[in-house]
């Protein structure tokens, strides 16, 4: 039998040069943070502002497919881009719905390519990956994975992102330096530094984790969470993952001066999500819709799958930090080395809406 295969390309987030003012302006709406304390717990008035809403609501599905995919890999590093798969699956769901003659539109919107395979393993996987080569530029590591026989339509999402900082690392500073895989075992990684860093930071002590955010040129951050102590499993953190959560984290972080190492990253990620989305009682995908009118055979999303590449090095818009920034008065040194497992999560500011997150437990890639 053929095998009808969507790949579907989004979400090529490749790094950005041109540099850009890195002071947000301040949030419409948002509360003044010194009466925040007096408030009772309402709805956010960020969250009333309807792309915010729609941000978070799709964020929020992306946390979920974060948790499911995560508790699936105990033991392995995990790096998803939500968006890329949440729209691979709005595209089959509403455009395949509504339009027969689906190509053209899919294509326009979406840069997407419906392919029928031949059947031979080799060939299609082949076909496969020239496609995400093309389409991400050779970014993307080519695939070894065989595609099943058994499939019917395949959903491909793929992402790419190589961030660029506000404050470049100076690569002077870079060196090999112990990551801890876990309480016994520790492999020598490459750790960028900066002794005199400016980042905003909390420290949770319900998750039991400090928490530190960065800027990012092109309007993004990332918000980091580090565990006190050197584990693998990150459920407790993992679990507390929401929109509103990472927003209420982000108002309450304070800017102060670091000494700062952070692991060179370049990963590839190459997952089935299919169980997870399962997991998450989007059943019915798979269920339905019917796309018999497409290929006049009965056929059913059978498979869905993410591969994302994700990058980090010394790159950065500027040298010293922006002169906006600035850091609390500290009695004491605060240092934050992401040199053990620690979670990641990449947004766009303005919106907050959740553009990439990532468990790293190995920064070597695995
Ligand atoms: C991981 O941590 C959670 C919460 O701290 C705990 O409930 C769970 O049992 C732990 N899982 C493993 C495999 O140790």
């Amino acid at each position: 039998m053929q095998a009808l295969v969507l790949l579907l390309c989004i979400g090529a987030l490749l790094g950005h040069s041109s540099c850009q003012n890195p002071a947000s302006p301040p949030e419409e709406g948002s509360p003044d943070p010194e009466s925040t304390g007096a408030l009772v717990e309402e709805e956010d008035p960020f969250f009333k502002v309807p792309v915010n809403k729609l941000a978070a609501a799709v964020s929020n599905f992306g946390y979920d497919l974060y948790r499911a995919q995560s508790g699936m890999s105990p033991t392995t590093n995990v790096l998803l881009s939500p968006l890329s798969v949440a729209t691979a699956l709005s595209a089959l769901s509403l455009e395949l719905r509504i339009k027969s003659s689906f190509v053209a539109p899919l294509e326009k919107s979406y840069g997407t390519r419906p392919r029928v395979l031949t059947g031979s393993p080799r060939l299609d996987l082949q076909e496969i990956n020239n496609w995400v080569q093309a389409q991400m530029k050779g970014k993307l590591a080519r695939s070894t994975k065989e595609i099943p026989n058994e499939i019917s339509i395949l959903l491909l999402g793929v992402a790419h992102f190589k961030g660029q900082w506000v404050t470049k690392f100076d690569s002077r500073k870079t060196s090999l330096e112990d990551f801890h895989l876990d309480e016994e075992r520790t492999v020598r990684v490459p750790m960028m530094s900066d002794p005199k860093a400016v980042l905003r930071y909390g420290l949770d002590s319900d998750l039991s984790c400090k928490i530190a955010q960065l800027p990012l040129t092109g309007s993004m951050s990332i918000i980091f969470f580090l565990p006190l102590k050197v584990t693998q499993n990150l459920t407790l953190i993992e679990e507390s993952l929401t929109s509103e959560f990472i927003h209420d984290i982000d108002r309450e972080l304070k800017t102060v001066q670091a000494v700062l190492t952070v692991p060179k990253l370049k990963l590839s990620y190459e997952g089935e999500v299919t169980k997870s989305l399962q997991e998450m009682k989007l059943q019915s995908l798979f269920d339905s819709p019917d796309f018999s009118k497409i290929t006049g055979k009965p056929i059913k999303l059978t498979q869905v799958e993410h591969r994302a590449g994700f990058e980090w090095n010394e790159d950065g818009a500027g040298a010293t930090p922006s002169p906006g920034l600035q850091p609390a008065h500290l009695t004491f040194p605060l240092d934050y080395h992401l040199n053990q497992p620690f979670i990641f999560v990449l947004r766009d500011t303005d919106t907050g809406a959740l553009l990439f997150i990532g468990k790293i437990l190995d920064p070597r890639g695995t």
